[in-house]
């Protein structure tokens, strides 16, 4: 369906021969690396999609990129103490070099700060003025004095009025979930000084999505097909009535806003940043992009037709445009995006939008800043060479319908019972037995039975099986059919028990490994957009090349007399060791955030040095300890100080048994005024460290002092 500018009607058609496809998967913001949750909600499912429509020979292109603009940017720059362009620099390239680790096999993987995306959006907002699409809105927006600009939502904090968490931000309450105006945070503060700001009017182009409502919604309704939690989500913003948005903000990181009157101010991240798809798409095409920009847009796949004409993947009626997105992002590809383009007109709308629900991380929400995460790059190096257990697993679990979680003991289990156990099995069998009977030679004897046909009649069901999943965006069923193959293989051999026949019927023996060797060249096919490494694998050991989605099925894909190359093991078991090993460094990142997280005591008011250098604090030894009777806090110490041995009273029973602690060295300050407690003099007292929840730890030398030294 082409969009042809919002007053006219638009007019719904159903593609009916799809030449080709324009495929896009969300691009990522660059403020940080790519973790399972991305992969599991977007990357994967786009790349099955578009690795199997390769495999079947459609025209495709596989659009990604860097999301690089947007306050979350600037924000993280700040923290690490570079520009926000050095920011992007780096994770642009952590996160490219993740997904091609993946085999996440993009056409092009570009950059919103590339100047053919900067000009392509500018362009993109002039058209939309030039037909006085925007309506001009003056409002109220926080103004930081001391920094001497205007604050988006996310560099404000402030106490939020409904759980009063002091740490809340302009845009949300991390603590209750609430979604908040600036306005609406109490005590408001600027991250940038630390100062109030304040309120000052400013003037922004705003994309009237009210007046826009009826298309938008005739465009969601020709779409019966979507998802519900899509469609959902549509439905109930068009129930409360979309608004006009803001298509500019006050902020000097971001694509320049190209009219009069616009000093200080930048497109809105959410304009510019599906344009990257097409402004990625323009340079895909370019035949004049250097080799250098090629490089560094990881533009590895050449595109199959036309090269020179970027249009027919956006602007021609018989081209499929699908988006994959993860469910945060629907309202952007749903509502906004297609407004952008109908005002716009002359561009395709998508035709399906399969975004995927979160993924959690054992029990918990995957977070970034708690770095409750597994992050690729770091999987890749605890696990070099196992990105396609990582993509099963993550497929196996894939967040399609709900929510879902991701163990280690799921991964461990996917890997050991299914990858190991059926695929793996059936592959190494088939292989080994062919090399140690015939060879390694593909070979036929007595005549095929009817349990062979059998079995060559399901084979011959599954590309279709297979391939309506994907085509319906069911990559879990796909996946499960997948291993359907491999499980049919297994029953197959099972039943057939070649190697007790080969005692007494090698003809016989030669025909099974024919037919086992025929599942397992579909296999090879199948699996190639789900596991594209271990089908590559795979093709090598059988020596299998260029066969596609198309002749799967078939039970002569591997001609008589054909060789058979070394066999491989296709995967191996997962210890326990390893999986306890990634269990503890996630419980570590736990430990680490609570910690983080405790609220430390307010400073106490400043003393002079005299007042410090009064107080004789030396290291001692705890020679003796025992329970104060008749108190719960309370042990009674004895101290070797180095200067006597003396008694100390302290409150730290509930904390310490008198046997783990004697022997410890400890600092002690030998100056306190003695002190009558329960009875028991007390000459001094033992320094503690004390967190918010009242934990205690001994503050003493980390390695064996003398007792008497000087702390100081
Ligand atoms: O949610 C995100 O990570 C966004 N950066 C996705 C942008 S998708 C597109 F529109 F570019
Ligand atoms: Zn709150």
């Amino acid at each position: 369906m082409i969009a042809h500018g919002r007053q006219e009607i638009i007019i719904h058609m159903k593609i009916d021969t799809v030449k080709r496809y324009t495929v896009t998967a969300a691009l990522p913001y660059t403020n940080g690396p790519v973790h399972i949750g991305h992969l599991a909600g977007v990357y994967v499912p786009a790349d099955i999609y578009v690795r199997y429509l390769r495999s079947k020979g459609e025209d495709v292109v596989f659009i990604c990129g860097s999301d690089e603009h947007g306050v979350p940017i600037t924000l993280k720059a700040k923290k690490e103490g570079i520009s926000p362009q050095q920011l992007v620099d780096k994770y642009h390239k952590i996160i490219g070099d993740s997904f091609l680790d993946f085999g996440i096999s993009f056409n092009i993987y570009h950059r919103t700060s590339s100047e053919t995306h900067h000009q392509t959006a500018s362009d993109f907002f002039k058209n939309l003025y030039d037909k006085g699409v925007f309506t001009e809105e003056e409002t109220e927006q926080y103004f930081d004095e001391k920094a001497n600009q205007f604050l988006a939502d996310r560099y404000i904090t402030g106490t939020c009025p409904h759980c009063n968490n002091e740490n809340a931000y302009g845009d949300q309450c991390e603590k209750c979930g609430s979604t908040l105006n600036a306005t609406d945070l109490i005590n408001p503060k600027s991250s940038l000084s630390g100062e109030p700001p304040v309120l000052r009017r400013t003037k922004n182009w705003f994309l009237p999505l009210d007046k826009m409502q009826s298309s938008i919604e005739s465009y969601i309704d020709s779409h019966p097909e979507w998802k519900p939690s899509v469609l959902g989500q549509c439905k109930s913003w068009f129930n409360t009535g979309l608004q006009s948005r803001a298509m500019t903000r006050d902020l000097d990181w971001g694509v320049k806003v190209p009219v009069k009157d616009a000093e200080g101010k930048v497109l809105y991240v959410w304009f510019d940043a599906p344009i990257g798809y097409i402004s990625a798409t323009k340079d895909l095409f370019n035949p004049e992009l250097s080799e250098a920009k090629k490089h560094e847009y990881y533009l590895d796949v050449a595109p199959k037709t036309d090269l020179s004409r970027w249009e027919n993947y956006w602007q021609t009626e018989s081209t499929k445009l699908v988006h994959f997105i993860g469910k945060d992002n629907i309202v952007f590809h749903c509502i906004i995006f297609p407004a952008m383009l109908m005002a716009h007109g002359g561009f395709i709308l998508a035709d399906h939008v399969p975004a995927n629900e979160f993924l959690n991380l054992e029990g918990d929400k995957i977070s970034t800043s708690r770095n409750w995460a597994v992050w690729l790059h770091e999987y890749l190096v605890d696990f070099p060479n196992k990105q396609d257990v990582l993509r099963y697993a993550l497929t196996a679990t894939a967040p399609e319908t709900k929510d879902n979680d991701f163990t280690w003991k799921d991964f461990q289990a996917r890997n050991n019972n299914e990858l190991v156990a059926i695929l793996g099995n059936f592959v190494n069998r088939v292989l080994v037995l062919s090399h140690k009977y015939f060879d390694g030679k593909v070979v036929m004897g007595s005549a095929f039975t009817e349990a062979d046909s059998l079995v060559f009649d399901e084979l011959k069901s599954y590309p279709k099986k297979i391939g309506e999943a994907i085509e319906n965006y069911r990559f879990r069923e796909a996946l499960a059919e997948l291993m359907n193959v491999a499980r049919l293989g297994n029953k197959y051999l099972a039943d057939a028990e070649p190697w007790k026949l080969i005692k007494t019927d090698e003809q016989r023996v030669k025909t099974i490994l024919h037919v086992a060797l025929q599942i397992t060249a579909n296999v090879a096919i199948l699996s190639a957009p789900f596991l594209p490494f271990t089908a590559d694998k795979l093709a090598k050991m059988l020596d299998l090349n260029g066969l596609g989605w198309n002749d799967a099925g078939r039970s002569d894909l591997l001609p008589l007399g054909h060789q058979l190359n070394e066999a491989e093991l296709l995967f191996d078991k997962i210890e326990d060791g390893i999986i306890e090993t990634q269990m503890q460094k996630l419980m570590d990142s736990k430990e680490a955030n609570q910690l983080a997280q405790t609220t430390v005591a307010e400073a106490k008011t400043n003393i002079n040095y005299d007042q410090f250098s009064a107080m004789d604090i030396r290291v001692g030894t705890i020679i003796g300890a025992e329970k104060v009777a008749k108190t719960k806090k309370l042990l009674k110490l004895t101290i070797d100080t180095g200067i006597d041995q003396r008694t100390v009273v302290s409150g730290i029973a509930e904390y310490f048994t008198p046997e783990a602690i004697v022997g410890h060295q400890v600092s002690i300050l030998v100056n306190l005024e003695p002190r009558e407690i329960k009875g028991i003099l007390s000459q001094g007292m033992i320094l503690m460290a004390e967190n918010s929840d009242g934990k205690l730890n001994f503050v003493r030398p980390t390695q064996a002092i003398s007792n008497g030294s000087v702390i100081a």
